[in-house]
């Protein structure tokens, strides 16, 4: 079969080099791609964003499966536009992506499923949340809404942080804030394979989103992780599947917005349990790096099975991964 890969990061990178792995493929594309993929499949000079250039490319070349890396395609609607015209793609929707896209989408879906989260409220108005900071205070944590990849967020140990980050929100016209419980514990990184229904979790991975040494710099999309996590054992998983990925899943389902694809759980463990920090709407990037190469299963087979409702059953190497971005 022929398999496009939609992006042209490090985690397209890892897509394409297990999807190289399955004995079902016999054609890579990838668009756009980077040089260092060169080996992995044939680069198609179309930017991520320009979906229907892409579907057109699909139709046209016979695709059978696409799989799409990044948040903003996603957002954009490639998997509306792919299925509206009958072909296979495993990603969610513009309408299911939203929970990556909108924080504030959701925050309101976790609080109807009963899914475990921070405290949270949300602003249009600089002078309501600087008062509710004031109120709540120091830690906090201040979300912008929509797309920032990783970089909308600020943790603010101090009231002045938190307010220079209100006001730097707020000089941009129209914008909403979440300003949310800090929630104190061992952050982890979780994926699902999902078709809205069945929820299969990947091994897990522990991100590490602070530049610098020492994590001293500011919050990035991710500097590097590792897997597995030996902190959070089976118990935790099992948790964090009944409690936090499939009522989320699943209510997503019954409410018409399906969830297909890859759902990410930014997770902490604190005192009081699982909570989440937050859901992507995508493989995480550099946790595709680092949790990618531990499986052998073919990982083709495994999301066209899911997509089918057929049994899913991963193995995995025990061994140790670490990804470093640099
Ligand atoms: P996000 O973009 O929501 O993943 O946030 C980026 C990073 O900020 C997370 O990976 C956490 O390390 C941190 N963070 C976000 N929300 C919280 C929270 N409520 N409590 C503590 N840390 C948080
Ligand atoms: N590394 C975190 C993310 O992909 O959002």
């Amino acid at each position: 079969m022929k398999v496009l890969i939609v992006g042209k990061g490090g985690r397209e990178h890892a897509i394409a080099w297990k999807v190289k792995e399955s004995d079902l493929v016999k054609e890579i594309f990838i668009a756009p791609g980077n040089i260092g993929m060169e080996n992995l499949g044939t680069l198609i000079n179309i930017p991520e964003e320009k979906i229907e250039e892409l579907a057109d490319f699909a139709q046209k070349n016979r695709v059978d499966l696409t799989i799409v890396g990044p948040e903003n395609v996603l957002a954009l609607g490639i998997v509306n536009e792919f299925e509206r015209r009958g072909m296979k793609i495993f990603g969610p929707t513009k309408e299911a992506a939203k929970i990556e896209s909108s924080k504030e989408f959701a925050k309101k879906l976790m609080k109807k499923y009963g899914v475990p989260t921070g405290e949270y409220e949300t602003f249009t108005d600089l002078e309501l949340a600087v008062k509710y900071v004031e109120k709540k205070g120091a830690p906090i944590v201040i979300k912008e809404d929509g797309l920032k990849a990783g970089k909308g967020v600020t943790v603010a140990f101090s009231i002045p942080e938190a307010i220079e980050a209100l006001e730097i929100a707020f000089s941009i016209p129209n914008n909403k804030v979440v300003i949310e419980e800090y929630l104190d514990g061992f952050e982890f990184s979780i994926i699902a394979l999902t078709n809205g229904e069945t929820v299969i979790p990947l091994e897990i991975a522990q991100d590490h989103k602070r530049a610098y040494d020492n994590d001293e710099g500011p919050n990035t999309g991710g500097m590097g992780v590792y897997s597995p996590v030996d902190k959070i054992d089976s118990n935790i998983i099992d948790q964090t599947l009944e409690k936090i990925l499939k009522p989320m899943a699943r209510g997503m389902a019954k409410d018409g917005i399906s969830f297909k694809g890859f759902l990410f759980g930014g997770i902490m463990l604190t005192k009081d349990g699982v909570k989440t920090i937050e859901f992507n709407a995508r493989f995480g990037d550099p946790e595709a790096e680092g949790i990618l190469p531990r499986l052998k299963s073919d990982f083709v087979k495994a999301i066209l099975d899911l997509m089918e409702n057929k049994d899913v059953n991963l193995e995995w190497d025990n061994r140790y991964t670490v990804a470093v971005v640099m």
